[in-house]
């Protein structure tokens, strides 16, 4: 009976420990986890507030293009604001209520500062909107972004893929057509200059799958004896790039227009266009599929990796171009001689995604939304998605 009570004092002092304890933690510990879980759901109430006391204009004109943000927040990223083909752009989010459509850069897509699904306008466009490949964004600190705005949030949707509602592409045709109409001349004065073989400029080494696959494949170039003058982060040099002078940089032949990631659809950027086309360079290409390439760009005026069964190949072909001009000259046939399907290109690119996006506004007259936005952007080949490198043949 003794030992009973002794027992019993015992358990019942390690339970009230146990007990305090408890109550000791919960209110010191979860006490904080709490608040700030209140504080968050104050936060989003807060500006569902804001959002459901907005009343859409629907008499005014509609012609506010409101873009939700810059894109990485970076103020100098993005579109300009103001006259756009008849719309006006801007970043000022108090233009909801009259904004024809509202751009959402995926960096921009947030549950908390984004419209969310109780503010719906029927008559305004929500605009998703992407500078970078899916590579890019699935892998990294955005990537859930999208998935949370399916579900018919968006209603078109605006990247440098040609299946997107608003062909927004890294070209505009100002450029190509001041190619074309200076030509012959344009392509004397461009070759006169050339001097060097191939220029790279580079800052994202190893961040992805495909920019570790191109810095082994420039690699292996170099290693076959192709003359690259490489510049950028990656080689610790880029103040040395920013002296060269202007015929330093006009020398070169071929510019590596080499992507960060592979097989994306479509994804062809200011490498290809400007860094080569652009600068008189013939583009190498690395990334998107030939057959891409050639939907997009002027007939014959470009080198694909593809075409070759290994960089040493590819090696030995540029420094034959190197030393015949006339072999090299034949990859600006189009600027002499553009051909139908170059003609046509030049018109695709005269509209910039900002005007198109606009002219598209104001003449829709359908309504139309995407049941799974992260469906359109992630549909794309394992090379492009993949986070694991091949090996280079
Ligand atoms: C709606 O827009 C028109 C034209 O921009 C403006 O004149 C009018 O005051 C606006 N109405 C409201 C309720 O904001
Ligand atoms: C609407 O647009 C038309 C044509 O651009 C213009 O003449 C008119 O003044 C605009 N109306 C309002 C309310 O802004
Ligand atoms: C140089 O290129 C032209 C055009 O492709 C070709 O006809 C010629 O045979 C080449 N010359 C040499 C020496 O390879
Ligand atoms: C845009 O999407 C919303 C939500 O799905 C829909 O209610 C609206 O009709 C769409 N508007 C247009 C112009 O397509
Ligand atoms: C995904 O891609 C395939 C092949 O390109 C295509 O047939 C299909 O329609 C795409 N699905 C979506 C949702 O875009
Ligand atoms: C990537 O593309 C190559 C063709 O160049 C193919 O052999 C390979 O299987 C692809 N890899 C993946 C992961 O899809």
């Amino acid at each position: 009976m003794q030992l009973f009570t002794k027992w019993s004092v015992f358990v019942i002092f390690i339970l009230s420990a146990t007990v305090t304890t408890m109550y000791i933690y919960s209110t010191e510990v979860l006490k904080k986890n709490i608040a700030s879980k209140f504080r968050s759901l104050r936060r989003i109430s807060s500006s569902k507030k804001q959002l459901t006391n907005i009343i859409p204009n629907t008499s005014s004109n509609r012609t506010y293009i409101l873009f939700w943000g810059h894109p990485w927040s970076v103020p100098t990223e993005g579109f300009l604001e103001g006259n756009m083909g008849g719309c006006t752009g801007t970043y000022d989010r108090s233009k909801l209520p009259v904004a024809g459509a509202v751009v959402f850069h995926y960096t921009n897509l947030d549950r908390e500062t984004t419209p969310w699904k109780h503010y719906r306008d029927p008559e305004q466009i929500f605009v998703f909107y992407s500078r970078e490949s899916p590579s890019y964004v699935i892998h990294g600190d955005h990537r859930h972004a999208m998935t949370e705005f399916d579900n018919h949030f968006i209603n078109w949707t605006m990247t440098y893929r040609t299946d997107s509602d608003v062909f927004a592409p890294y070209f505009q045709s100002k450029v190509m057509n001041k190619i074309i109409e200076e030509g012959r001349k344009w392509i004397d004065n461009k070759l006169a200059k050339k001097k060097k073989v191939a220029l790279w400029v580079v800052s994202n080494c190893a961040l992805l799958r495909g920019s570790k696959m191109r810095m082994k494949y420039t690699d292996a170039l170099v290693e076959a004896g192709l003359p690259v003058d490489r510049f950028g982060r990656c080689f610790n040099n880029k103040n040395e790039f920013e002296k060269l002078s202007a015929d330093d940089v006009e020398a070169y032949k071929f510019y590596l227009a080499f992507e960060n990631a592979q097989y994306c659809k479509d994804y062809m950027t200011e490498k290809f266009w400007y860094n080569a086309i652009g600068a008189g360079r013939v583009p190498v290409v690395w990334g998107p599929s030939k057959k891409d390439v050639e939907k997009l760009a002027p007939t014959g005026s470009f080198i694909h990796t593809d075409d070759f069964k290994s960089p040493a190949d590819l090696a030995k072909y540029l420094l034959y171009l190197d030393s015949n001009d006339t072999a090299y000259r034949e990859y600006f046939k189009w600027v002499e001689n553009p051909d139908e399907k170059t003609l046509e290109l030049a018109k695709t690119y005269v509209l910039t995604g900002s005007h198109r996006l606009c002219k598209m506004m104001l003449s829709n007259r359908e309504r139309k939304s995407l049941p799974s936005v992260s469906e359109f952007f992630y549909n794309e080949t394992t090379n492009c998605t993949s986070s694991k490198e091949d090996a280079i043949k």
